[in-house]
């Protein structure tokens, strides 16, 4: 049974994942801030023995330390970090306060690796570790006009997931930065392309086909790849 560990799983796309992997009968670590979500109580009721809760806000900085001790030893096959924030809805740089930046910058980046290098000791020799970046996160592609803080942050993760892949402590793991389309959550909006279930379904092929591999790739749902 594979063991895979989602953060940011109390709705949206990170919901939708902790959905697809325990319908095809996989073990699922939650990592969420407020359990309290409807949707994932009625989802630990249809799985309880393979849904598992954390609750943490990983931009705390013993977030490594409570899951570790939630997973208990507890090796992982996957492990995907999905939380982010979009950041002020002005997206300006002239009017952006420090706290807005800070919150942005270490819920979109620096937290998620921060996270994955403490945690990648846990994640099996062949494993996944994958990180929800954007298109927008793509400095060659310029696609974040409209949301140019957002994609600042994105391409800060991508850059710090890079820089990792060369790095001597890098895991014995594909590193992955994936672009789950443009998807109908919170985030996302109403008028998004994708339904959240499509993306999931995507996403989870994806990460699979790069189980065994050594890769540190930036590919989209359907597994095409996307320039830096
Ligand atoms: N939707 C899209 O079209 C789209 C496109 C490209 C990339 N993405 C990326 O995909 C990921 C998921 O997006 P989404 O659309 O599902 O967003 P969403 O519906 O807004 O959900 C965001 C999730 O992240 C969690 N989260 C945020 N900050 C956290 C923190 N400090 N600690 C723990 N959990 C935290 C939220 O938890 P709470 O419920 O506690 O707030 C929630 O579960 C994000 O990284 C986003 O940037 C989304």
């Amino acid at each position: 049974m594979q063991n895979i560990l989602i953060t940011g799983a109390s709705r949206g796309i990170g919901l939708g994942l902790a959905q697809a992997y325990l319908d095809r009968g996989a073990h699922v670590h939650a990592v969420v801030r407020n359990a309290d979500s409807p949707a994932l109580r009625q989802l630990q009721q249809t799985y309880p023995d393979r849904l598992h809760l954390i609750a943490c806000d990983l931009n705390h900085d013993d977030a490594a330390a409570q899951i570790t001790q939630a997973l208990n030893g507890h090796p992982l096959d996957i492990a995907i970090f999905n939380a982010g924030i979009m950041g002020p809805s002005h997206q300006d740089v002239a009017q952006a306060s420090a706290s807005e930046i800070a919150e942005l910058f270490l819920c979109n980046a620096i937290a998620p690796l921060r996270l994955a290098r403490q945690l990648a000791a846990q994640v099996i020799e062949g494993g996944v570790l994958a990180f929800m970046s954007s298109q927008m996160g793509s400095v060659q592609l310029a696609r974040a006009s409209d949301m140019p803080l957002y994609g600042a942050s994105k391409a800060a993760l991508n850059s710090l997931l890079r820089s990792w892949s060369e790095a001597e402590d890098r895991p014995a793991a594909s590193l992955l930065a994936l672009h789950p389309g443009w998807v109908r959550t919170d985030m996302g909006g109403s008028a998004a392309d994708l339904d959240v279930a499509t993306s999931a379904a995507g996403l989870v092929a994806t990460i699979a086909s790069q189980l065994g591999t050594r890769n540190c790739l930036f590919l989209d749902y359907q597994q095409q790849p996307l320039a830096w």
